[in-house]
């Protein structure tokens, strides 16, 4: 069977950084409300001129130097993001020239905070298909470019950064020993589009619009389907929650991942925070956490590691990769 097998894995964060209490500067907030309510301590963000095809090229070439190969071996480019330079062309093409890449394909997903654990999905059918035989998994953000700076309810929560994973089709045994990704899990619901989306769009409104969210329901409903396709996924690999070594979710809100956390039964020293350091970067919250936990040794060969999130559709979905 063939298995999409992580060769290495990289992140790139702005330099900028603002604190809570340089957030208290910008609207009426404070560090303690922002840190019981969300976790969050600092975010990153891009200056001005720095787009996210440059955050998630840097990203991608910590994540070929981390594997030790050279750019023009990969042949897919999955580049998830809710912010992309342009309209069109995708970001995905901008990183691939960026990297000297002239073959293979290279696109965009778009599915928000979940749209890394949809890149990797992605990409893991097309290996395990033949269709490529090397990816570059890359989740990328500047959500700072379409917050609403003026209302507190929103621009405290989110940062700007970016992480990447290199994958590479390799034969494996078709059992949960196999290095790689082992299932994925994704599920989508369009109903709930006025409790998360950006108020503008080339074809609805011309423009490109601020993020606009209902905080309470989000929430609610980000529990209760976080900790669903985390079973879903427990089941159809038949392991528990103990067998996981790193629990590794989408970095929205402290509370959201204490709360799944607790209901899945996962113990909290095997849960990877960084929502304190970087803040919701959404599609790149994920690849940013592996690549930091990877790096600073919490994540060792052959860890069973478990990634899941909710974002905006909504869309959510996990995914059990043996590292
Ligand atoms: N600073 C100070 N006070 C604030 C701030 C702020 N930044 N923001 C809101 N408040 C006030 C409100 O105005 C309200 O005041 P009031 O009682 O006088 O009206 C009070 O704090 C409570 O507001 P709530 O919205 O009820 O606060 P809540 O406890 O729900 O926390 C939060 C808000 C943090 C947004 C929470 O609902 C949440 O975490 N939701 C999940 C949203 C999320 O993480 N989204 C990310 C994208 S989706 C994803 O990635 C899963």
């Amino acid at each position: 069977m063939r298995r999409s097998v992580v060769l290495g894995a990289g992140h790139f964060l702005p330099e900028k950084c603002l604190t809570n209490a340089d957030m208290a500067l910008i609207v009426d907030t404070t560090d303690e409300w922002i840190v019981e309510r969300t976790g969050i301590r600092q975010r990153h963000i891009a200056s001005e001129g720095e787009t996210t095809s440059m955050l998630a090229t840097r990203a991608a070439q910590a994540a070929l130097a981390d594997a030790g190969i050279d750019a023009n071996s990969i042949d897919l480019i999955v580049l998830a993001t809710a912010t992309p330079d342009h309209t069109f062309p995708s970001t995905a093409t901008q990183v691939q020239a960026a990297l000297g890449i002239t073959g293979g394909a290279a696109f965009d997903v778009h599915a928000v905070c979940s749209g890394f654990v949809y890149a990797l999905t992605t990409a893991d059918n097309f290996l395990k298909a033949g269709s490529a035989q090397r990816a570059l998994v890359i989740g990328a953000e500047t959500f700072s470019r379409i917050l609403d700076w003026t209302d507190r309810t929103t621009c405290v929560l989110f940062g700007d950064g970016a992480g990447a994973v290199v994958l590479e089709a390799q034969d494996g045994q078709g059992t949960n020993a196999d290095s790689g990704v082992l299932c994925t899990h994704l599920r989508s619901d369009g109903r709930h589009l006025d409790k998360l989306y950006v108020d503008g769009g080339p074809s609805a409104t011309k423009t490109t619009g601020h993020l606009r969210m209902e905080g309470k329901e989000v929430f609610r409903h980000a529990v209760t389907n976080l900790a669903e396709t985390v079973e879903e996924a427990f089941k159809r690999a038949g392991i528990t929650a103990a067998d996981v070594q790193w629990f590794v979710p989408h970095q929205a809100n402290r509370r959201i991942i204490d709360a799944t956390a607790k209901k899945l039964g996962i113990d909290p020293a095997h849960v990877v925070i960084t929502v304190d350091q970087h803040g919701n970067t959404s599609a790149a919250s994920i690849p940013l956490a592996l690549s930091v936990a990877w790096h600073d040794g919490r994540i060792r060969k052959g860890d069973l590691v478990l990634i899941e999130a909710m974002g905006g559709g909504f869309t959510w979905g996990s995914a059990l990769i043996r590292w």
